[in-house]
This record gives structure tokens, sequence and C-alpha cells, in this order.
């Protein structure tokens, strides 16, 4: 199948994969996630994302499973950073975080270096639109995933013992694994997002 731009057949494959996904949970993702060719298929897709002057101002982190002990070592401390007083529950739920999905990554955008026709903001709608076709292809393979972020991504503890520079910014984690359960939500209408501009008129 390779339905033509233009044709009802690639609009109507659009429009069903993108409206039949919803994230899932981390806690509602079992294995298996994604194979390593899976997973490179998805990273490429992403890279196809919108990027003004092709600064790739992002990358993905991924976490593998024998690294999973050392993020949750780095999320607790997060924990006890901002709340010293944290008793051992929060500390075990501070941590469970970094084992629950099979497939782990987390997505970092680069602020350097700095061009003079690309502001900062223009960086993260580049990551964004390239979450979506990481999130829209791994749906498309039978996969589930969800963006999340939480208050460990805002400690600059975190983000040293993650490895980031200076520069770097970590956004959110990117899960991804097979869904145990899917819950749908109702979509917005488009008149909710679009609105024809008119110039201001000026005052009488
Ligand atoms: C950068 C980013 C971080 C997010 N972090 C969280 C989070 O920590 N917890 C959460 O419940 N949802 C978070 N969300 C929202 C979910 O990823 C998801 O978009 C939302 O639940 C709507 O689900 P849907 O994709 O099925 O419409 C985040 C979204 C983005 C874009």
């Amino acid at each position: 199948m390779n339905p033509a731009p233009g044709t009802d057949e690639l609009a109507d494959f659009a429009l069903a994969l993108i409206g039949s996904r919803f994230s899932v949970s981390p806690k509602r993702l079992h294995a298996p996630g994604p194979s390593a060719e899976q997973l490179r298929r998805i990273v490429e897709a992403a890279g196809t994302a919108p990027d003004h002057r092709e600064l790739r101002p992002w990358r993905l982190l991924r976490i593998a499973a024998a690294q999973r002990d050392a993020l949750a070592d780095l999320f607790e401390a997060a924990l006890l950073e901002r709340d010293p007083a944290a008793g051992e529950a929060e500390r075990a739920e501070a941590r469970v975080k970094a084992h629950r999905a099979p497939e782990l990554l987390l997505a970092v955008a680069k602020l350097q270096p700095p061009h003079d026709d690309v502001v900062e903001h223009e960086r993260y709608v580049t990551l964004g639109a390239a979450l979506m076709a990481l999130l829209l292809t791994a749906h498309a393979m039978g996969f589930a995933g969800m963006l999340t972020s939480g208050r460990a991504l805002r400690s600059g503890a975190f983000a040293r013992g993650l490895g980031l520079a200076d520069d770097e910014r970590p956004v959110c984690f990117v899960s991804l694994g097979t869904a145990s359960e899917v819950r749908r939500h109702p979509r917005t209408a488009a008149d909710q997002w679009l609105a024809d501009w008119a110039p201001r008129r000026a005052a009488p």
C-alpha cells in the first residue's frame, strides 16, 4: 500500500491514524516495547519534524533497562531535594517511575548555538512536532505511549545527574510499550482552534 498524496485513501489513513491515538499512562504500559529496529524507525520518523535552519535542536536519551536503577536514584534525590522529609512510601513512588515503561526515552531540547533567524521557542516547536511524529509512528506499529514531565525535570541536580549540558533542557519523558487499557476521551472540534484573522479597525 502506497496511497498518493491528494487521494482520499491517504487522507482517510492519516486521519484514522491520528484520530485513534490516545496517550496511555506508563502505569498501564507493559512489554513488549518496540524492538531496536522498530525504535530506529520511530526515531527516524521523529527526525522529519519541521526544523528551521536545520538546527536539530533536540535529542533523545534512551534509558535502557540496565540504567533504570540509576534513574530511580535521580528521581529519589530530586524528591529529597524538594522535600527532605519525604517518607519511605513517597521515595518508593518516586523510584518506581523509572521502572514502568518497557521503553523509556528522555526528550531533550538543545538551546545552543544561537541562530539569528531562530528564536528559542521555535526549537520547542520542532521538538513537539518530532514527539508527535514519534507517538504516531509508535501507534501505527501497535504501541502506546505518553509524554510525562513532573517536578524532577525542573531540578538542576536532576539534569546534571542525567549528564545534560548547561544549554540543554530535559523537556519530558517518552514512555512506550503495549497498552493494557486505552482510555479514550473526546477530541476538540476545529472551530475551537481556528478563527479567521481580520485587521484591527482604527478607533473612530
Ligand atoms: C511536554 C508534555 C509533558 C506532559 N507531562 C504530563 C505529565 O507529567 N502527566 C500527565 O498526566 N500528563 C502529561 N502530559 C499530557 C499527556 O502526555 C497527554 O498529552 C494528555 O494526557 C492527553 O492525552 P491524549 O494524548 O490522549 O490526548 C504532558 C504533555 C506534554 C506535551
